[in-house]
């Protein structure tokens, strides 16, 4: 009954409307060989299409144990050694595990004057400003991941039921809204997400606030979320329901103990205040052997629903972060 309900609320006051499904989509091989290829995919909406690409590197021989579907805002993965330990495509596939790199810049340029020129336009007029409450680059971001699952639910080379949504920082907010709207995702990966991500809004004054973000990432959320600058607390939601909102399948949320900016303690709050609702399905254990803040570093905690870790170190997705997410099972209870 109250998943509807949040689901609206998060729309109307955090992060907008989501686009609807695309009137037509196409996929189209896009160059590279059997275990690193890619893929364009193309939608259409009411005022015109947009394309971007997906990248998928695989095992070279066996079916992968499960696909990390990254929403990688940083446009340069896998084969690029500067992507170091970002997404390191050659470790993921060493462990058995596919990695499908999502284009979020082509899904929606990060750039408050540009953002609307990927899929947005495709279902916007132009030469219009966007409604108020429509999403704007973190929206677009979560509908191109479930965009990218629908192809993936097409490829042979991938078990669909073993996709994990996976998104750092400004990609963690953006997988955490995509795998609290779309069930088809079973494993839910925020690195790092911090504000609007998975730390508590209420800590407004702990970390990067509400109306800091609104300021300087002024095409990422909605106009009516700015009603919330400095007004936190008349928020109807808060943060620990949207990771609830992803129930029963498994959240990870990982945090970086230096990351003041994505206020980890924050993000930890959050991860408890969501166990209540993964009790709901017998999934409560949150594999945490304390309550108390701060718990180790380095050590993954697991659950059978939920899964926790706080690297030690500053903001990053690290190979240590991928030693945790490659080493813990996660698409088994
Ligand atoms: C900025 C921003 C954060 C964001 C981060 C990132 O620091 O303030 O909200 O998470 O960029 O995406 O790395």
């Amino acid at each position: 009954q109250r998943r509807p309900e949040l689901l609206n609320a998060f729309q109307e006051n955090v992060y907008g409307t989501t686009l609807p499904a695309p009137t037509g989509t196409t996929y189209r091989d896009a160059g590279g060989n059997g275990s690193a290829k890619k893929v364009t995919i193309t939608v259409t909406g009411p005022q015109g299409s947009a394309s971007f690409t997906l990248r998928i590197f695989t095992p070279s021989s066996g079916k992968p144990k499960g696909t990390f579907l990254l929403i990688d805002h940083r446009g340069s993965v896998g084969d690029d050694p500067s992507s170091g330990g970002y997404a390191p495509a050659s470790k993921i596939t060493g462990a058995g595990y596919a990695l499908a790199a999502l284009n979020a810049e082509e899904v929606a340029p990060d750039d408050a004057g540009s953002y609307r020129d990927g899929v947005i336009n495709a279902f916007y007029p132009a030469g219009q400003d966007l409604p108020a409450d429509a999403g704007r680059t973190i929206s677009a971001w979560a509908w191109g991941a479930s965009r990218a699952m629908d192809y993936l639910q097409t490829d042979p080379d991938i078990d669909p039921s073993k996709v994990a949504v996976i998104g750092h920082s400004r990609g963690g907010k953006a997988a955490l809204w995509a795998g609290a709207q779309d069930p088809r995702f079973p494993v839910v990966i925020s690195n790092n997400s911090g504000s609007t991500g998975a730390k508590l809004a209420r800590r407004d004054s702990a970390g990067e606030s509400i109306s800091a973000i609104n300021s300087q990432f002024p095409h990422w959320f909605p106009e009516t979320y700015k009603r919330y600058d400095s007004n936190a607390d008349a928020l109807p939601v808060d943060q620990n329901e949207l990771l609830a909102l992803i129930a029963p399948g498994r959240v990870v949320v990982a945090s970086a103990a230096d990351d003041g900016n994505a206020d980890p303690q924050g993000e930890f709050l959050s991860y408890l205040g969501a166990a209540p609702v993964y009790e709901l399905y017998g999934l409560g254990d949150t594999g945490l052997s304390s309550t108390s803040w701060p718990p180790a570093t380095g050590e993954g905690f697991r659950g059978p629903g939920m899964s926790y870790h706080l690297r030690s170190g500053g903001h990053g997705l690290e190979d240590a972060d991928w030693d945790i997410y490659l080493g813990s099972d996660l698409f088994t209870r």
